[in-house]
């Protein structure tokens, strides 16, 4: 079966609907959400809209979800982030607010396990080095993992032969083998980037696709029209900057 994987969509549609029309016609049988599906985008409410209408959805929060509903101190956002929490709780639709509510910021099932930034720190750490993706390891029964938050594209597992070395892959459009273990896979954190925010200097969103039969990950880049989506942040009246970041994927 292939499930679409997804992260940090961050209200923005334009991005959200190339990623989820291409995963319409690769014909996925489910789909796997990291979180931060708000924040920074001026799009929050039909966001939403589409991911809850998902079939066969698995999904959780980030940390900018968690702030636009209040459950998160916003004293380590930066001065835009913020500002969009702001503006995107007081648009949310109620249905949409209770929606996020009912979301945990860790998901764990028979067949994998979702974190939005990592394990032992669900809403807040970025997996970013292989020194915590071995701490991170005690904190994980069902892999794989996977994650979003930092925005990056990225694999860590251990090397062949043991679990003396941690492998880092920056993912780019191809296949990757996950490791195999008794019954499914063993250890391996997987992050298929962002769709709606990238920071990898390639500003096409990011997805991914998990092959289970053949034990595959593969992240995607996609085109999609950013100066329409940024209009609509200009037209919201947040932060230019969260406009002018779209173009440079940073
Ligand atoms: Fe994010």
């Amino acid at each position: 079966m292939l499930y679409g994987v997804f992260s940090d969509v961050h209200s923005n549609l334009e991005a959200l609907s190339a990623v989820l029309d291409y995963f319409e016609d690769i014909g996925v049988g489910g789909y796997l959400c990291c979180g931060d599906l708000v924040g920074y985008g001026a799009d929050p409410d039909a966001c939403l809209d589409r991911v809850r209408a998902l079939p066969n959805l698995s999904v959780i929060c980030g940390n900018h979800d968690l702030a636009t509903i209040g459950r998160l101190d916003l004293d380590w956002f930066n001065q835009y982030a913020r500002a969009a929490v702001y503006w995107t709780r007081e648009r949310l639709s109620p249905a949409n607010r209770t929606f996020l509510e009912g979301l945990t910021a860790r998901l764990e099932t028979a067949g994998f396990t979702l974190a939005h930034g990592s394990p032992r720190n669900p809403p807040e750490e970025y997996l970013l080095s292989a020194a915590q993706f071995r701490d991170n390891v005690p904190f994980v029964r069902r892999w794989p993992l996977f994650v979003g938050h930092s925005h990056m594209p990225l694999l860590f597992r251990f090397a062949a032969g043991g679990r003396d070395k941690v492998e880092t892959l920056f993912l780019e459009d191809r296949e990757e083998a996950l490791p195999r273990a008794e019954g499914g896979f063993g250890p391996v954190a997987l992050n298929p980037g962002s769709v709606g925010q990238p920071r990898d200097q390639d500003r096409r969103a990011a997805c991914a696709v998990w092959d289970t039969e053949k034990g595959t990950f593969r992240v995607c880049r996609l085109p999609y029209d950013v100066p329409a989506t940024q209009a609509k942040i200009r037209a919201a009246g947040l932060p230019e900057y969260l406009a002018l970041r779209l173009d440079y994927g940073q």
